[in-house]
């Protein structure tokens, strides 16, 4: 009998584990479209999810999970992927050890049956957990703020955020369709999509960080200096690793790398949840990619509105590095 060495068995571990996740999304077939979204508290949320959320808001965590929320497509990945890997101590293989969705659930997600939800995994799991949420501060179920839990926000300059969200919603067959991208950009000024308004979203944890302790991120900072902001992360979680560690953190968070990792580039989604070949799930991962993006008419009614919806907010965001 050939005896595998550890790397190898954890490799098949995690090829078994990302091999059932996605035979039992594609098994869903057309149980999955582009769900219409529902207000809950005023808050557009996709179907599936507004019709569940009295449990999401039963969910009672333990003090020592970990909470990461966005608006969506802020960042959250790259932040579940350096909170899994300083838990692990930068340990490449323990983080290889299954799809992203399933090593950081999605505390919200809710599909039809057969597939699981976010709390089902959640149950599953023991704590130390790293939850992901796009709710909004409002909508977060109440033990996270009574048990302490930590929470790390990460939030993205409005425009790069909005093109990501854009071409996020082109190629998430879960979402309801883009439209135009004139049109998408009224959505987006609006507050009509997915999760709600942006503006809100970031004003609501930039309010309560202070009081409720919450580590308040910039993607453009963690792309200017990756390594500071691994370091915050690290003091904020409480956690001690060696400079050698938080280097392979940066390095194996770095885009690059992770846009070629399976575990978090979302290969692991099948065609009929993502369809990657109308766009990446690992797009470009820029800070600035708007210029490509919007016309000069369309900029002057954005940032004009934008000053109207952020007024007094002071936070501040970055469009350029
Ligand atoms: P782009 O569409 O601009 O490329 P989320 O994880 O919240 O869905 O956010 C996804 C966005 O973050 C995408 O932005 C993706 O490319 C970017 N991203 C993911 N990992 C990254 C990393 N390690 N470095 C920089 N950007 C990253």
């Amino acid at each position: 009998m050939t005896v595998l060495a550890k790397e190898e068995v954890s490799s098949r571990i995690a090829m078994e584990k990302t091999l059932k996740y996605s035979q039992t999304v594609e098994k869903a077939g057309n149980l999955l479209f582009r769900f219409p979204l529902k207000k809950v508290r005023g808050i557009p949320l996709r179907e599936p999810i507004a019709q569940n959320i009295e449990s999401v808001w039963a969910f009672c965590p333990d003090p020592t999970d970990i909470l990461i929320a966005t608006y969506p497509k802020a960042g959250t990945t790259w932040a579940q992927e350096i909170v899994d890997l300083l838990l692990h101590n930068g340990d490449k293989e323990a983080c290889k050890r299954g799809p992203i969705v399933l090593r950081s659930p999605f505390l919200e997600i809710f599909y039809p049956p057969p597939m699981l939800s976010g709390l089902d995994l959640l149950y599953q799991m023991s704590p130390p957990r790293i939850i992901k949420t796009h709710l909004a501060i409002q909508l977060i179920p109440e033990g996270f703020w009574e048990k302490k839990c930590k929470v790390i926000y990460v939030a993205r300059n409005a425009k790069d955020n909005l093109v990501s969200y854009y071409h996020f919603d082109r190629m998430t067959l879960t979402q309801p369709e883009p439209g135009s991208w004139e049109n998408y950009i009224q959505k987006f000024m609006n507050g009509d999509l997915g999760w709600g308004s942006w503006y809100d979203h970031v004003k609501g944890y930039w309010k309560e960080r202070e009081k409720r302790n919450i580590l308040y991120l910039f993607y453009e900072d963690l792309k200017e200096n990756p390594q500071r902001e691994v370091e915050r992360i690290m003091q904020y979680l409480d956690l001690s690793v060696s400079d050698e560690v938080i280097a392979r953190i940066v390095e194996l968070t770095s885009f690059e790398v992770m846009k070629e990792n399976p575990m978090t580039n979302y290969s692991f989604n099948p065609k009929n949840m993502f369809d990657q070949s109308i766009s990446a799930f690992m797009r470009k991962g820029e800070v600035g990619d708007w210029v490509n993006h919007f016309s000069a008419s369309q900029l002057k009614i954005f940032d004009e509105n934008y000053e109207q919806q952020m007024e007094m907010a002071n936070i501040p965001f970055r469009s350029n590095l």
